[in-house]
């Protein structure tokens, strides 16, 4: 594995190209099972969690090709309703498919999935709504099967008791299957709204399947109907939030001035999509000009330290968390940043203290950052993506050479993140991790 080596401090300066957005790429991605036909989706980021997504995929039998940023995904010759344990447990968004498979299969068996890096992530409603929707659900061997559809045992409509991501697009394929099979209207209440949720419900309707959404109440309906039929269905990926999100941070905490490409499309370009970002990030000083297809960060030498919370969109993403935390390292000031989506996610704070950084973290729900200390290059360890990400732009502020490893992490999310830093003035490289060599004396 590459670690990267990054001296400094550094200061980000000019143009930025975000990469096609990776948790709009893999729900599309679910969704070709669906589609008894080729589907090929462009802009689609060359990192490990699309390439677990794709051996997933070739796992249960579609035929994948991945060319240049573009994926076919060819569903027709699927065979099989379970995923492996084994590819599974890379990868937490494989429990995505659980929905696209039954759609297709009528059944499903995906290995339940367990904690992770950033907390105890439950599927309880993922469960609890399969059977709301009329299936039998069970856990056995460590697997989730969902089986047995009696249409007798349907709720119509179904109230969420938090808008997850996850069970929003689970709930979508289940009930697309469930209104084709019961030819009945199903509603959804309470669902999530991220970007690359209504996303995929744009790119499913405009394939033929019959769904509407109301962003302001949180409400899906799902009609019956089937997919329109074609040949090859094309999909332009959208750019991803969260990268362009983590390099307009670390411009800011670098004092850096650099120019980020917009998408054009009013409602997935990132001057709406990250407008909580923009507005946190104008408040504490930095100046942001919007143009029709680019938008201009200039950050000055003081910034004003901040309070922040995460919550589900439209307000401030938790997978920019770990980087505002970073930002306001380098703030003078004591800085809060609340974390109120998941139950574990400052693990990466203990490797910025290795940086020399002043933060508190309280009872794991939110950070006390004293801004302002001169970080000191160190050897870091990434945690987790986006943490991964916090520590990288950390060492990018700290004065000296930091060796930063288990970057499979960053890797995960972040395409080509090295040769994006570099051209933006960072002085970081990627070289291959020595083996230690063990000597028998
Ligand atoms: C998705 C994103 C992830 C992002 C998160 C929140 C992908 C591949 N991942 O993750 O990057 O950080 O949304 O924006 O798109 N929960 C339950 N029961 C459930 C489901 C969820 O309690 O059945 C809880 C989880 O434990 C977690 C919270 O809800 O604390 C958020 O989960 P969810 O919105 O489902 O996020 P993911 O789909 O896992």
């Amino acid at each position: 594995m590459k670690r990267i080596v990054c001296e400094g401090p550094n200061s980000l300066r000019g143009e930025f190209i975000p990469q096609g957005s990776k948790n709009g790429a893999l729900p599309i991605l679910a969704s070709c099972i669906i589609f008894d036909t080729l589907v090929k989706i462009n802009n689609v980021p060359d990192i490990q969690d699309i390439h677990t997504m794709k051996s997933i995929l070739e796992g249960v039998g579609c035929k994948c090709e991945y060319v240049n940023n573009s994926l076919i995904v060819d569903s027709r010759p699927i065979k099989s309703y379970q995923i492996s344990w084994e590819l599974a447990s890379k990868m937490r968004a494989s429990f995505d498919l659980l929905g696209s498979l039954v759609y297709r299969f009528g059944k499903a068996i995906v290995p339940f999935p367990g904690g992770c890096l950033i907390g105890n992530r439950k599927v309880d409603m993922h469960l609890w709504i399969s059977k709301q929707l009329g299936f039998n659900v069970k856990i056995d061997s460590g697997n989730v099967i969902v089986e047995d559809f009696n249409p007798k045992n349907v709720n119509t409509e179904i109230s969420f008791w938090l808008p997850s991501v996850g069970a929003t697009k689970n709930a979508t394929f289940l009930g697309l299957f469930v209104a084709k099979e019961t030819r009945k209207k199903i509603i959804f209440h309470n669902v999530a709204i991220e970007p690359e949720i209504t996303y995929l419900w744009d790119f499913l309707s405009y394939n033929g399947l019959k769904l509407s959404y109301n962003l302001d109440k949180r409400i899906l309906e799902i009609f019956p109907s089937e997919p329109k039929f074609s040949s090859l269905i094309m999909v332009d990926n959208i750019y991803d939030r969260i990268e362009a999100g983590t390099f307009a941070i670390a411009a800011c905490a670098t004092r850096g001035n650099i120019i980020i490409k917009d998408n054009d499309q009013e409602k997935y370009s990132l001057k709406v999509t990250l407008s909580r970002l923009w507005e946190l990030l104008s408040s504490i000083g930095v100046e942001i000009g919007f143009g029709s297809d680019y938008i201009e960060l200039k950050a000055k030498n003081r910034l004003k330290s901040f309070e922040v919370s995460t919550d589900v969109y439209p307000s401030f993403p938790t997978d920019l968390q770990p980087q505002a935390v970073s930002l306001a390292t380098s703030i003078e000031g004591i800085s809060v940043i609340v974390e109120s989506i998941f139950d574990d996610r400052f693990v990466y704070v203990g490797e910025l203290l290795r940086l020399g950084a002043d933060i508190n973290v309280v009872n794991n729900k939110f950070a006390i950052v004293n801004g302002g200390k001169k970080l000191n290059g160190a050897p870091v360890k990434a945690t987790d993506i986006r943490g991964g990400a916090a520590i990288l732009i950390a060492t990018l502020t700290a004065e000296g050479k930091s060796i930063l490893t288990n970057t499979y992490q960053i890797y995960r999310g972040y395409e080509k993140i090295v040769e994006k830093l570099s051209k933006l003035g960072a002085n970081i490289f990627e070289e291959t991790e020595k083996i230690l060599e063990v000597s028998n004396v």
